[in-house]
């Protein structure tokens, strides 16, 4: 996104496409959410989509396609075996991330479950910056555990740090010591930790966990569902990253990895997934388990017009003009909201912008989910529509005692290029209004 210059005030974040097809948005009146709000039993997954103001319950499948994507679909090539779509999908992701082989998928929870088929065995351990919901569902489904070993500082909600989704590298000794390399099933770093706020991964721990992995003889994996924003943290961030391309810097990640899977509803702007694989006969290993969860080896549960699409998303997403507009609207809304004393998830991340609940609503004690009570409470007050990302969204304990999430938020998300600024402005508004007047 080129810096633009205001004559009279500092820049704003700049929407670089212009929009050609909308859709109508509903605002019901206060009393009537508050009944929405109570039919679906206070739980922002039940609302209907035509009772919602502003939806920023995720990020994942709902961002704006492009005139090319949508221009892509019009010409897929469908057969149920050796399409053409699949083809041209397959060798952009090889142009771009140099891998040659790609096994889809029709999202990013079934590219773990391959994995975790393939690698998990009961006892056995995955290490992971930080655990997804779905990620560590198919591990513990399969008798394995997680062990996450983020930076202690990932996980405070307000300092400077530029990356705190990085691993800590003496967690990942320590743990590999302590469970022994050959039980380690693999190790999965996500670029852009979804759960404690989006926040990024620097090239340099990248670089380094893998090489900690790879001298232990542990297969190194890259979930890059959110890597779009990663790279966008990585070129601004880093400063080794500065003169480099996006695609150069993708590389670089990717280069790093043995294997590297991805939802492209969130990398891509489309709907869909992969698993890429550098070695052959891992490829091979996997191979069978693609026709019996999710379609023959070419399509993946996947339409052919979404793999045309992805095949053009996936250029996108090495345009720094069209990555930097989710970050930079979510650094807007989090600069905002800071400023009038509403406690944020610091500094901005990726995917959307983070509110501490924690804090927010700190007179609600944890077991009465303090995050899932504040999302709510927006939807009520402004028709916003959030997502929980705290003790709710975690998985129980075997014996089905709850399992405290190590923070509490409400996530705002912001779909990449779905939503303007006057949009953004009015979420604001209503999220800090709490903060400024005596109701
Ligand atoms: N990995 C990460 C980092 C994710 O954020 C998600 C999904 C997945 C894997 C699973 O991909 O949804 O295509 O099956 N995140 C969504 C969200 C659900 O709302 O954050 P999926």
């Amino acid at each position: 996104m080129p810096a633009i210059k205001f004559y009279d005030h500092e820049p704003i974040p700049m929407e670089m496409h212009k929009v050609k097809i909308v859709q109508q948005l509903n605002l019901l009146p206060t009393a009537e959410r508050l009944e929405r709000m109570k039919d679906a039993g206070f739980n922002t997954f039940q609302l209907h989509n035509g009772d919602i103001f502003m939806d920023m319950l995720t990020d994942s499948g709902v961002n704006a396609m492009s005139d090319k994507q949508l221009a892509g679909m019009m010409t897929p090539d469908d057969a149920y075996a050796g399409s053409e779509s699949f083809y041209r999908m397959r060798d952009k992701l090889e142009d771009i991330f140099g891998f040659k082989y790609c096994l889809p998928a029709h999202q990013g929870r079934a590219c773990e479950n391959i994995l975790a088929e393939r690698f998990v065995k009961p006892g056995m351990c995955v290490i992971m910056n930080y655990h997804f919901t779905t990620t560590k569902a198919h591990i513990t489904r399969l008798g394995g555990h997680v062990e996450e070993l983020v930076k202690d500082e990932g996980l405070q909600p307000q300092n400077d740090l530029p990356f705190k989704g990085d691993i800590d590298l003496d967690k990942l000794e320590a743990c590999i010591e302590k469970e022994g390399a050959e039980n380690v099933a693999f190790m999965r770093l996500e670029s852009g930790t979804n759960l404690i706020g989006g926040q990024p991964v620097s090239v340099q721990n990248f670089k380094d966990a893998c090489a900690i992995a790879r001298k232990h003889g542990i297969i190194s994996v890259l979930d890059a569902s959110l890597l779009q924003d990663n790279l966008y943290f990585n070129k601004v961030r880093e400063e080794d990253c500065k003169d480099m391309t996006i695609r150069e810097i993708t590389r670089e990640i990717a280069d790093q990895f043995d294997i590297i899977y991805f939802s492209a509803r969130k990398f891509g702007f489309a709907r869909g997934g992969a698993i890429l694989v550098r070695d052959e006969a891992l490829f091979h290993s996997m191979e069978d388990l693609i026709p019996m969860f999710e379609g023959f080896l070419t399509y993946g549960g996947m339409s052919v017009r979404e793999m045309e699409a992805m095949t053009v998303g996936f250029d996108e997403s090495m345009e720094m003009d069209i990555i930097s507009q989710g970050p930079q609207f979510i650094d807007y809304c989090v600069k905002q909201l800071d400023a009038y004393g509403v406690p944020m998830i610091t500094p901005g991340g990726g995917l959307g912008a983070h509110v501490n609940a924690s804090e927010f609503v700190s007179h609600i004690p944890q077991q009465e989910y303090p995050s899932g009570a504040l999302v709510c409470a927006f939807y009520i007050c402004g028709g916003i529509r959030g997502m929980e990302r705290g003790t709710l969204s975690e998985e129980r304990n075997p014996d089905g005692s709850e399992r405290f999430a190590s923070m509490e938020l409400v996530r705002l998300a912001l779909p990449r290029r779905v939503f303007t600024l006057s949009q953004v402005e009015y979420v604001i508004d209503r999220v800090s209004g709490y903060m400024i007047t005596d109701i």
